[in-house]
């Protein structure tokens, strides 16, 4: 039976089979006062303010904990129940500094809302509560255990959402408080500074330290967006107030893309660097100077010139489609180059070239979604640090992993990489991942491990690798290598991650080797293998389809204009730019890279623009704006249209 009825306050109501008593009375509408429940988490039953009375149960139970049945007779809001929640409450209150007055949660607490709703004017126990610490060492999160209300939800979250087990409850009886590993501070934990817990404390226990007293939830318009700092494209849900940033949230905390990360939930509320605000153009004497976006033109026009045929185009993938695509426009029809870029253009070049290698043409879309990661059954994950590239994935690992569900093999030169979930690590010698690739297939092949008429196709070519010659020059004994070959191969959902560690140093041999040992081992879900490859730009597969990766051609170009905004440009790229004779970089932050530029146009921050990005799996997402640009600060497009306008070209926009 799918459906089953119960009777909640004498009027019959339905739910699903399987549900609890909560769950029922939520989905029709019945409100019962909770704190330790939270939708997406395991219940516990640990506060017992959701009591009801149930036909024939000798005492009132909790209803997030309780299995409704067909016929159930329940009571939600009695004289009695309600008697017991205020008592609850009372306790409560009592058991710990609750004086709200000081507190960052006052007017979005769950515990201050039931406060009210049930007139806590006075309480009837003495207070007990002792003077407990606060951890505030960690850059983004303080715990003020003496709000805590010990409802467990935050290590549900950790445990269940971040799947990361750092926080549970230490000591006994009165002394117990949630404590991060063998009670240490959140900072010299194992934390990974993603933050279900946050979302999930009802009170201020646990709490964003940036953006403090910044506003509550009802005073704050709340925009649906996306992250713009990896390719997983993970929603999010801002809050905003007098167009500034309060705080950022998960949609839904149970999606596949719902823990968020560090850089999704805390460092995109964070401004700290100076914005650029004004056009400025490097002077005779070294210096920069403010001027007009009509003079800076016309010095970018003069650059131009000097440069001649030697101009080329870079932006970041942080971008939305619409400006990409305009850009492109730009360099291509008024710079006149057909050269261009992005950061990351290479690793794109080197895996289309891998998978054109595999199926005849460099479609992206022979790989999975992130979304088969859960339910995998092993994982490989090779040339990559998916919990610092692309923190979300990282998290879908160790759900899968963690639950004992899937097998984890790990290629990586440190074990860190997933310290507590790695069945099976392998440090293979630097630069040595792609002969590893090789000798697995060679293995899977003559162990008979193969399970699709594909594996024909590449034995021949696997006649030269001897697994002796692939052990000496990766360092992995044989009887690892089997163990890995094994494991991967015996999988009926086994995913391949890999990352840009890999694509620099296997090049496309080694992505189309990932594709044939996936296809070998019929590790396949529809039209698609199970394999992933991470990207970092939140637009970096928009970026590649609009044709801005086709890459510079010239090794140094004379002259480069860089659409920046609010990126950032690694070590080797920003050595790179300073060889450049004439730069230009349009970008939100004063930084390195501004500082070696010729001329400094001004850009919006994420938060400021709005369009569409392609994420990692090909899904088009909608960005949306949720601050108005500062002052000085105009859109992208608008810059590069008037920038065209001087040079005498008209810029389309379509
Ligand atoms: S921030 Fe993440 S890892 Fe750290 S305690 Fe909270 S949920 Fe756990
Ligand atoms: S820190 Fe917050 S979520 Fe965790 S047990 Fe205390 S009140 Fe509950
Ligand atoms: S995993 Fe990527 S998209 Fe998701 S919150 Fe983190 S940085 Fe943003
Ligand atoms: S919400 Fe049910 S016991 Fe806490």
């Amino acid at each position: 039976m799918n459906e089953i009825t119960i009777t909640v306050n004498g009027k019959q109501v339905k739910g699903k089979a399987g549900s609890t008593v909560l769950e029922i009375c939520q989905a029709n509408g019945i409100d019962i006062p909770t704190l330790c429940h939270l939708y997406g988490l395991s219940d516990v039953g640990a506060c017992r303010m959701c009591v009801v009375e149930i036909e024939r149960e000798r005492r009132p139970v909790p209803s997030c904990t309780y299995p409704a049945r067909e016929g159930l007779v329940v009571q939600t809001h009695t004289e009695k129940l309600e008697k017991y929640r205020r008592q609850i409450l009372e306790l409560i209150f009592t058991e710990h500094n609750h004086f709200c007055m000081f507190c960052e949660k006052s007017g979005d607490c769950e515990l201050q809302k039931l406060g009210y709703q049930y007139q806590m004017d006075n309480v009837r126990y003495p207070y007990t509560f002792p003077s407990l610490s606060v951890d505030s060492l960690n850059q983004y999160i303080t715990i003020d255990h003496n709000r805590c209300i010990l409802c467990g939800r935050c290590i549900r979250a950790c445990r269940e959402i971040a799947a990361v087990n750092t926080l549970d409850f230490g000591q006994r009886g009165w002394k117990t408080t949630v404590v991060a590993d063998l009670n240490q501070p959140l900072d010299e934990s194992s934390c990974l500074n993603c933050g279900p817990c946050v979302q999930a404390c009802p009170t201020g226990t646990i709490f964003n330290k940036i953006n403090l007293y910044k506003g509550i939830t009802d005073d704050c318009e709340q925009i649906e967006t996306v992250c713009p700092d990896c390719g997983v494209g993970c929603e999010l849900n801002v809050l905003v107030r007098d167009n500034n940033l309060v705080r950022i949230d998960a949609p839904d905390l149970t999606s596949p893309r719902g823990a968020l990360c560090r850089m999704g939930r805390f460092e995109l509320l964070e401004q700290t660097q100076s914005r650029i605000t004004s056009p400025l153009v490097r002077s005779k004497d070294c210096e920069f100077e403010e001027c007009s976006l009509d003079s800076a033109a016309q010095r970018i026009s003069a650059g131009l010139k000097e440069a001649k045929a030697s101009f080329a185009g870079m932006a970041s993938t942080k971008l939305p489609s619409e400006t990409l695509s305009l850009f492109h426009k730009f360099i291509s029809g008024v710079i006149g180059s057909d050269s261009i870029d992005t950061p990351d253009g290479a690793s794109y070049r080197i895996i289309s070239e891998g998978i054109a290698k595999f199926t005849g043409n460099g479609k992206l879309d022979i790989e999975c979604s992130i979304e088969e990661i859960p339910g995998a059954d092993c994982i490989m994950v090779i040339g990559a640090d998916p919990q610092k590239t692309n923190p979300v994935v990282g998290t879908l690992i160790r759900r899968a992993a963690g639950q004992g569900k899937a097998k984890l093999v790990v290629v990586h030169p440190s074990r860190d990489a997933f310290p507590l979930w790695t069945d099976l690590w392998l440090k293979p010698k630097a630069g040595s991942e792609a002969a590893l690739l090789t000798g697995l297939a060679k293995v899977i092949l003559d162990k008979g491990l193969a399970k699709s008429g594909k594996a024909d196709a590449i034995k021949t070519s696997l006649n030269r690798c001897e697994v002796g010659e692939v052990t000496r020059t990766t360092g992995i004994d044989k009887e690892t290598l089997e163990e890995a070959a094994e494991i991967y191969a015996r999988a009926e959902r086994g995913i391949i991650i890999y990352g840009e560690n890999l694509v620099v140093s296997g090049g496309a041999d080694a992505v189309a080797t990932i594709l044939n040992l996936a296809s070998i081992t019929a590790n396949q879900v529809g039209n698609s293998l199970r394999v992933v490859s991470l990207k970092s730009g939140a637009n970096s597969r928009g970026a590649w389809e609009l044709g801005l990766a086709k890459g510079i051609k010239q090794d140094k170009p004379k002259g480069l204009y860089l659409l920046l905004s609010d990126d950032t440009v690694d070590e080797k790229l920003l050595n790179w730019l300073r060889e450049i004779d004439f730069l230009v970089v349009q970008a939100s932050y004063q930084s390195p890279v501004t500082a070696i530029a010729d001329v400094v146009l001004p850009s919006p921050i994420w938060a400021e623009r709005e369009g569409k990005y392609v994420d990692m799996g090909g899904r088009t997402l909608e960005i949306k704006q949720v601050l108005e640009p500062g002052e000085g600060v105009l859109q992208d497009k608008e810059i590069l249209m008037a920038v065209s306008q001087t040079m005498g070209k008209e810029l389309v926009l379509r």
